[in-house]
């Protein structure tokens, strides 16, 4: 079976086409990243507006790129929740469109089931059941994960999600957009215990929660106390700039692995998959890395092109088709987070 994908949940408009056996064909992701910029993050009207820009050249050039026609598909899969919804919706008229055009069937997929594949395609093999962490600009999530499609959500983010504050951060400190990335840069300089920033709910061992929001603002304060007026931040010296990013990002990963490694504990699944943007993050890999091994626990992160949005992760889409699990074109964009 051949599928095409479509991705345009946030701020990447994005088109794969995919075989069933899991090959990637054709795979195009055009980014953002130099519209946002200056508002170091997602402006969703810009965002839509942009998609609507891409998405046409972007399924082109990724079928001419499969060497595929539409005629060829056996169905057309589109990310339709959750999401900001003008973004959604152009994924969604577009993958509808074409389906109405060529009478191919419409596969919903959930863009969470989907950062949570991309693990699963980049094993090799079946990686369920586990527990899923989806941390990324708009998430930071814990989920029992039965199968591709049966997410039970255990806890996440009672504010701000990692990516986030990556971004929020990094704009603090002058060191540009999206911020992860950034942050991960500057820290490579700095001392990660330089400032003792708050690591939340770690006192609460059976709570799986996270809150970033009181780190950002214990960054702040770092860099000027309550009240007073924050510097330019090209007047901060660059040692202090990388103590700050790296003791920031030993602070969010801290609080991750943590609770990523409590929710194995009380699930007694033994597999852990980790995906989204944040999963990106060198410290972040590199310490789930040495945390499961010495608990046996097996861990699967995707390589980082396909951590940050993508439409190969679409291929999670071959798993309601197999069971049958196609849509009407009544489908709508759900925008918000459905839990369960
Ligand atoms: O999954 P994604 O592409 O889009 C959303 O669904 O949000 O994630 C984007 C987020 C941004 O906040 C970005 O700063 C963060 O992922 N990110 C990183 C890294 N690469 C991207 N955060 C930390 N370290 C990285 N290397
Ligand atoms: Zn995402």
């Amino acid at each position: 079976m051949l599928l095409l994908a479509i991705e345009s949940t946030c701020d990447e408009t994005a088109a794969a086409v995919l075989r069933d056996d899991l090959t990637v064909l054709g795979s195009v992701v055009a980014s953002q990243e130099e519209l946002h910029e200056r508002f170091s993050g997602v402006v969703p009207e810009i965002a839509a507006r942009a998609h609507l820009e891409r998405i046409v050249p972007v399924i082109d050039e990724a079928l001419r790129r499969a060497g595929v026609k539409l005629a060829d598909l056996d169905a057309i899969a589109v990310a339709h929740t959750p999401g900001l919804a003008g973004s959604l919706l152009v994924g969604l008229v577009a993958a509808k469109t074409l389906c109405l055009a060529s009478g191919k069937p419409l596969v919903a997929v959930n863009h969470l089931h989907g950062h949570i594949y991309a693990c699963r395609m980049a094993a090799g093999k079946d990686v369920f059941p586990c527990v899923g962490l989806i941390v990324s600009g708009g998430h930071s999530n814990l989920y029992r994960c039965d199968s591709p499609v049966e997410f039970q959500y255990l806890g996440g983010t009672i504010d701000d999600a990692a990516g986030e504050a990556f971004d929020k951060v990094a704009a603090m400190l002058g060191l540009g957009y999206p911020g992860g990335p950034a942050i991960a840069k500057a820290a490579q300089a700095g001392n990660p215990t330089a400032f003792q920033f708050p690591r939340s709910f770690l006192h609460e061992p059976t709570r799986l929660a996270f809150s970033f929001s009181g780190l950002k603002t214990a960054v702040r304060y770092a860099i000027a106390g309550p009240g007073k007026p924050r510097p330019e931040a090209s007047e901060l010296e660059p040692q202090f700039v990388a103590d700050l990013a790296a003791s920031f990002q030993a602070a969010v990963v801290d609080s991750l692995v943590d609770k990523a490694l409590r929710a194995v504990e009380t699930t007694g699944l033994r597999t852990l998959c980790v995906g989204g943007g944040v999963a990106a993050n060198r410290l972040l890999r590199q310490r789930l890395m040495e945390e499961t091994s010495t608990r046996g626990v097996e861990l699967h992160i995707a390589p980082p092109e396909l951590c940050t949005d993508n439409a190969v992760m679409g291929a999670v889409a071959f798993e309601r088709l197999r069971a049958g699990l196609t849509e009407s074109l009544d489908l709508d964009a759900q925008p918000g987070l459905v839990r369960a």
